[in-house]
């Protein structure tokens, strides 16, 4: 073969048989071809012809396929344009490599008229993908806004201060003596019991009651002092409709001189007046507790049915507000108060049961769950 005489007419032969294989295999590519504005056929809102930039992309490769197939080192072309050489005629081996020259020429022109459509296209198209739209709606943050517990604290928190409270603070975690002995709780009381406090390993306990900020407030301030002490507590009740083993109290102290039960009930009914309305009445039932004396519970006159009796008083007509009574010398003896020159009341309730009440919650444990469509209503 290779010492095989090679005329012009084999030549030209081979090569308009190579160029026809190309032009077979570049039909499908021809409809790319047509000048620099052929892309926009492609591409934009007048477009006749659509593609996607992932199509493009593709046909990008398959022409470079197609020119490694056709006009590559391993080609039929490549043997063609080796035969030349082979003539022996100077002149025929001159107008053969004119012949396959012009064919070349023809055949990468055309690659290239598409390939600069196709990469028109691709960069038009990227371009497109990265754009982004300054006239397109923003989104819309969703604003949360404060729990119904907060909201409630805050409102009974705005009566006592206009009363001249201040609102005190105190550790959730505490020492035996302030969660129970200087709160005047005995020894053996059931609630120091594990049963009814946590403990922690290390002999502290979570605050079973805002009680102890009573104590906490008294070694701070020193009397005359009132106060208020909103926040957690914890006890080890089963969680049910009505219990959480987490839940939030307000304490109330007011220490000065000359306090008597008439400062105590005219405090609470005032207070539930100006949260629940003028016309919600008290009254005040004889209990016990160990850190006053006389101790009692109150109630109001149901918010609902004005104390006709409805459901949500369970007929009674009253609700309970929560404990209270005067402080017991023995809580005042502990922070060093002298109980011959002060005396004081404390009142304690729980905002969760209220709030539960207020926006007549079947289940307190709602407001513990952080269920949004639920805490949205408020
Ligand atoms: N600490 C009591 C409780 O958790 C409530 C209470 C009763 C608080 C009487 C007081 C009080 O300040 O004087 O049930």
């Amino acid at each position: 073969m290779a010492s095989e005489v090679i005329q012009y007419e084999d030549v030209k032969f081979h090569a308009e048989m190579s160029v026809i294989a190309f032009d077979q295999g570049f039909g499908r590519y021809d409809r790319f071809r047509g000048g620099p504005d052929r892309y926009r056929d492609f591409v934009g809102s007048g477009g006749s012809e659509s593609i996607t930039l992932k199509e493009a992309e593709t046909v990008l490769r398959e022409l470079e396929d197609l020119r490694t197939k056709h006009l590559g080192k391993k080609s039929g072309w490549a043997v063609v344009k080796k035969m030349i050489g082979r003539i022996p005629s100077e002149e025929e081996r001159a107008s053969a490599g004119q012949l396959v020259l012009a064919h070349e020429i023809g055949m990468k022109d055309k690659l290239a008229d598409a390939e600069r459509t196709l990469k028109l296209i691709i960069d038009y198209l990227r371009v497109e993908r990265e754009r982004v739209d300054v006239t397109l709606p923003g989104r819309r943050p969703r604003r949360g806004h404060l729990h119904p517990i907060t909201l409630l604290r805050q409102r009974i928190e705005d009566i006592f201060v206009s009363m001249g409270y201040a609102v005190e603070d105190g550790p959730e975690v505490e020492t035996d003596f302030y969660n129970f002995t200087a709160l005047n709780i005995p020894e053996l009381h059931p609630a120091r019991s594990p049963q009814d406090t946590f403990y922690t390993t290390g002999g502290l306990s979570l605050r079973s009651q805002t009680s102890t900020v009573q104590i906490h407030a008294m070694r701070r301030r020193r009397p005359p002092l009132r106060v208020i002490a909103p926040g957690r507590v914890f006890r080890r009740d089963t969680p049910d409709a009505t219990h959480n083993p987490m839940f939030f109290q307000l304490e109330g102290l007011l220490v000065e001189r000359g306090v008597t039960m008439g400062h105590l009930k005219g405090t609470l009914s005032e207070f539930v007046r100006r949260l629940f309305g003028a016309g919600t009445r008290t009254r005040f039932r004889p209990s016990y507790f160990p850190f006053t004396e006389p101790s009692m519970e109150a109630d109001y006159s149901c918010f609902k049915c004005g104390g006709a009796g409805c459901r949500l008083c369970k007929g009674s007509g009253w609700i309970e507000l929560g404990g209270s009574g005067m402080v017991h010398p023995n809580v005042l003896r502990a922070v060093k108060i002298d109980p011959e020159e002060f005396s004081g009341f404390a009142f304690g309730l729980g905002i969760d049961r209220m709030c539960g009440l207020m926006y007549e919650l079947d289940d307190i444990r709602l407001l513990f769950e952080n269920d949004v469509r639920f805490l949205e209503q408020f």
